[in-house]
């Protein structure tokens, strides 16, 4: 059965559009791998000061990692594919944010990709796992510090509340990935040089 593999590969594709780059483009917005941290995510995008911008990145990124796998939990099942299958696409679509085949592999840390990968498995460990992210993100002022507790608490909720799974070892492997993608992040945290939400920046970083 192939099924899988191809829908992982859609997955991926779809994954590759890296909305912070093409969001930007299309509202005549300066490339967001040329200034503040050189993300391409919404909150480098907000760096811009353009939050129409961000939200809009934010939207799009979420979206592309949630319509995969929600496509595969509404029509997956006359192909063989089950919820397995879907966090397979949600991690290929994340994947492909992380490194994008349209932008020479080099993409995100997949912050957004990931809510709506997780959204989709799970809307209520998407709700917990949001909401994480706000309180901390209301507290700190850091975005990175968020997603990186947020990423840390998901498998554990999916595994506490519905015990062991394909699922929870899609989510490790998904929070692993994005959690390493934050290294630079996690020493401007450790050394106090992290921007705070909302600030702007010009310089690439
Ligand atoms: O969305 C990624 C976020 O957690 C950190 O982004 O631009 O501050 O490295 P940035």
């Amino acid at each position: 059965n192939l099924y899988p593999l191809l829908a992982a590969l859609a997955g991926y594709l779809i994954g590759s559009l890296s909305f912070a780059v093409i969001v930007s483009k299309f509202m005549g917005l300066s490339d967001p791998r040329s200034y503040g941290s050189g993300n391409p995510g919404a909150t480098n995008v907000l760096r811009s000061g353009n939050k129409l911008a961000a939200i809009l990145t934010l939207l799009f990124d979420a979206l592309k990692g949630y319509l995969p796998v929600l496509a595969v939990l509404i029509w997956g099942e006359r192909f063989g594919l089950g919820e397995s299958s879907a966090a397979l696409v949600g991690l290929a679509a994340f994947l492909g944010h992380l490194w994008p085949v349209f932008f020479r592999f080099k993409g995100g840390k997949g912050v957004a990709t990931a809510a709506g990968v997780i959204l989709a498995i799970n809307p209520l460990l998407g709700a917990a796992t949001l909401l994480t992210w706000v309180i901390i993100a209301y507290f700190s002022r850091y975005s990175s510090l968020a997603a990186i507790v947020a990423a840390i608490f998901a498998p554990f909720y999916q595994m506490l509340i519905w015990g062991a799974s394909p699922t929870v070892m899609a989510l490790l492997v998904l929070s692993l990935l994005l959690i390493w993608r934050h290294e630079a992040n996690i020493k401007k945290l450790l050394n106090g040089t992290e921007s705070k939400l909302g600030q702007k920046a010009t310089a690439a970083a």
